[in-house]
């Protein structure tokens, strides 16, 4: 039996919930990097969902951000980031959410990712749409790029290295309306496939920040794809850029190497 996107749904808004109710107490914190934070809340999240997985499919792989990478029998697995937003949580900005993907054979099926302080919760099921909080959802259709409302995040290792995002940020801000940095990159796509930004960009991510967004993206009629063009942004570097389809070719022009 495969897994049921209301499935999906019920674990991530139960693991937003464990989320909210710690939201603005005193954390206990680990430094996984200079700036790169978990807290007890991420761990909390994170065992109720692999225990929910595990549960139902044990037989499944599963890559989560805290435990890292469970092997499984066959090609199904799951991306979960427990906790996409940990450095705003970690300060009690309550801009956060809950993100699952599931995959078969590399593809993208199914996709949620849960903001329990609004309550919003993005899904998408490949072949049959995308919807927040079960209504239907499209990408925007702003093809100017002197117009459109971006939004983009940074790297952990952003003081390590030259290529970090910040000249590209520079150079995007210099042309588009505005760009963002909200600070969670799954509830970023889920705010491309809604419609309120029009394009997003991100280097050196990690699957499971991008995994059930970037299908909510596609299925919300976007275009999401590596900083090449190809579609394969399942695989490593995990660059993304994400747009309406009438914007993406300027946006990915904009972001190609200066
Ligand atoms: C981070 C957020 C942030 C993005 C970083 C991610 P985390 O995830 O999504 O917006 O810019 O690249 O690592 O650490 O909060 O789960
Ligand atoms: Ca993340
Ligand atoms: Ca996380």
């Amino acid at each position: 039996m495969s897994p049921q996107l209301d499935q999906l749904i019920a674990w991530a808004r139960h693991a937003g919930s464990i989320l909210r109710s710690g939201l603005g107490q005193e954390h206990q914190i680990d430094h996984k990097g200079e700036i790169d934070l978990v807290t007890e809340m991420d761990h909390l999240s994170e065992d109720y969902l692999i225990g929910e997985v595990r549960a139902h499919f044990p037989e499944h792989a599963i890559v989560s951000e805290e435990a890292g990478s469970l092997a499984g029998l066959g090609s199904a697995c799951w991306y979960i980031d427990p906790l996409d937003g940990t450095l705003n949580y970690a300060h009690g900005v309550p801009i956060f959410c809950v993100s699952i993907g599931y995959a078969e054979a590399g593809q993208m099926r199914l996709g949620v990712v849960y903001d329990p302080m609004q309550d919003e919760c993005f899904s998408a099921e490949r072949g049959r749409g995308a919807w927040l909080n079960g209504q239907p959802i499209r990408v925007g259709n702003q093809a100017d790029l002197g117009q459109a409302f971006l939004v983009t995040g940074f790297p952990y290792d952003v003081r390590q290295t030259q290529f970090n995002n910040i000249e590209l940020f520079g150079r995007l801000l210099l042309r588009a309306q505005s760009v963002r940095r909200l600070g969670s990159a799954a509830l970023d796509l889920g705010y491309i496939a809604a419609g309120r930004f029009d394009g997003y960009w991100e280097i050196r991510l990690k699957p499971w920040d991008l995994a059930a967004g970037a299908l909510i993206v596609e299925e919300a009629g976007g275009l999401v794809t590596a900083f090449t063009g190809a579609p394969n942004y399942l695989q490593p570097p995990y660059g993304l850029i994400a747009s309406n389809p009438v914007l993406h070719p300027a946006l990915l022009a904009a972001l190609a190497p200066a």
